[in-house]
């Protein structure tokens, strides 16, 4: 009776695109323990379960307090069995065997430290794992050659694996809006990813950068990173070129889920305050920077893939396949039926041709 009125029951939307999911997180330590065991099946070629705990994260993310029973969850979306008995576990016992052994073991922390490093993607490291290298000393001393970026990574470690704040985050757009409006005056810079979504810090600072007029955007890449260059804010750069209109495929259907947009990844050289007290004498520290150049016709797109979350943008293209027979990319949206391409020159017209209410970039932290 008054007893099982008091059990808040739960109920979210199947999709994360048709939630609004905050960075206040209720279930921290549920969320935590799923997206370790997430990041491990990532890191061991296990896409599909990383998925399956993403998802499930992102469902407790969602909701408005914490869990504190088993039951609360039925009917719950993207719950499957693994990931309930992690859950079922925690609440129970305060932690679940298999994520503390995970977390604890070898392997893990040996992929976690290679992959740490720029440049180094989980097939490299579980090769180098093989032969018996766990550490960077070991990888140093292996005698390894290493690639461009790889050389950089190892350099930059420790500052690459120290979250950049908002204000670093702030003071990197400054430099970035200097070099495009010294270039290109007319341009436009918006922070994307993390930061556009309300974090407080992140592992890198992502950028669009578009030009009102089609066509002017040209060529901007290649000038705004030698400006870039010319002033030493560089310690590393490499750009792809667009592939987009070269591509024989077509826009609908994409090789991947990877854009085509010109992209230059960059380590930048960010100058720092003298922490007090700091005995330190180096007066910079090193910040991933991505740079991805848009057409003005394509912007609303491309902003609303490099927005993020991962998941949601997932769970967008998912939605929109599934549901809608569209396809979905950081370019264009298809609509398969109707076997033409919806415009659109704000994220809002496209959520509204996927059929969704809009969800505003602090409420896609799924
Ligand atoms: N992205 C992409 N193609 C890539 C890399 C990233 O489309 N090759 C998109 C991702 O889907 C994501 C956005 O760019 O939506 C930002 O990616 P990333 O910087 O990796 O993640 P953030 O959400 O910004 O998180 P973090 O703070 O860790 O950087
Ligand atoms: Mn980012
Ligand atoms: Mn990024
Ligand atoms: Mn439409």
């Amino acid at each position: 009776q008054a007893a099982a009125a008091e059990v808040q029951m739960f109920s979210v939307p199947s999709y994360a695109c048709q939630r609004r999911t905050t960075l206040e997180n209720h279930n921290a330590v549920l969320t935590d323990a799923l997206s370790l065991l997430a990041e491990n099946a990532e890191l061991s070629d296990q896409e599909g379960r990383g998925v399956a705990f993403r998802r499930a994260a992102a469902v407790l993310k969602a909701l408005p307090g914490p869990v504190t029973g088993l039951t609360q969850l039925r009917g719950l979306p993207c719950l499957g069995e693994h990931s309930l008995r992690v859950i079922k576990d925690i609440l129970e016992n305060g932690a679940s065997d298999e994520v503390e052994s995970t977390r604890q073991s070898e392997h893990f922390k040996a992929l976690k430290v290679l992959t740490g490093i720029f440049g180094v993607g989980p097939k490299t490291a579980e090769r180098w794992i093989r032969e018996g290298i766990h550490s960077l000393i070991q990888l140093r001393e292996s005698g390894h050659t290493l690639n461009r970026a790889q050389q950089a990574g190892l350099l930059h470690y420790d500052d690459l694996n120290r979250p950049v704040t908002r204000a670093e985050a702030d003071a990197i757009t400054e430099v970035v809006v200097r070099a495009v409006v010294a270039v290109a005056p007319g341009a436009e810079v918006t922070l994307t990813g993390g930061f556009r979504r309300g974090k407080l810090t992140g592992h890198d600072v992502d950028f669009l950068i578009t030009h009102p007029e089609e066509g002017r955007e040209e060529g901007l890449m290649s000038k705004v990173v030698s400006w870039l260059r010319s002033q030493g804010f560089l310690l590393y750069e490499k750009t792809t070129r667009n592939s987009y209109l070269e591509s024989t495929e077509g826009p609908a259907r994409p090789a991947s889920n990877m854009d085509r947009f010109e992209r230059c990844l960059t380590i930048f050289k960010l100058d720092e305050d003298q922490r007090p007290g700091s005995e330190e004498t180096k007066l910079w520290r090193a910040v991933r920077v991505d740079l991805v150049v848009s057409p003005i016709s394509q912007f609303a797109f491309a902003l609303l893939g490099w927005t993020g979350s991962k998941l949601f943008e997932r769970e967008l293209r998912r939605w929109a396949g599934h549901e809608k027979a569209m396809s979905l990319s950081s370019h264009a949206l298809y609509d398969n039926n109707q076997s033409r391409y919806h415009r659109a020159t704000s994220e809002e017209e496209i959520f509204a041709h996927l059929g969704l209410e809009f969800v505003p970039p602090s409420e896609r932290n799924a």
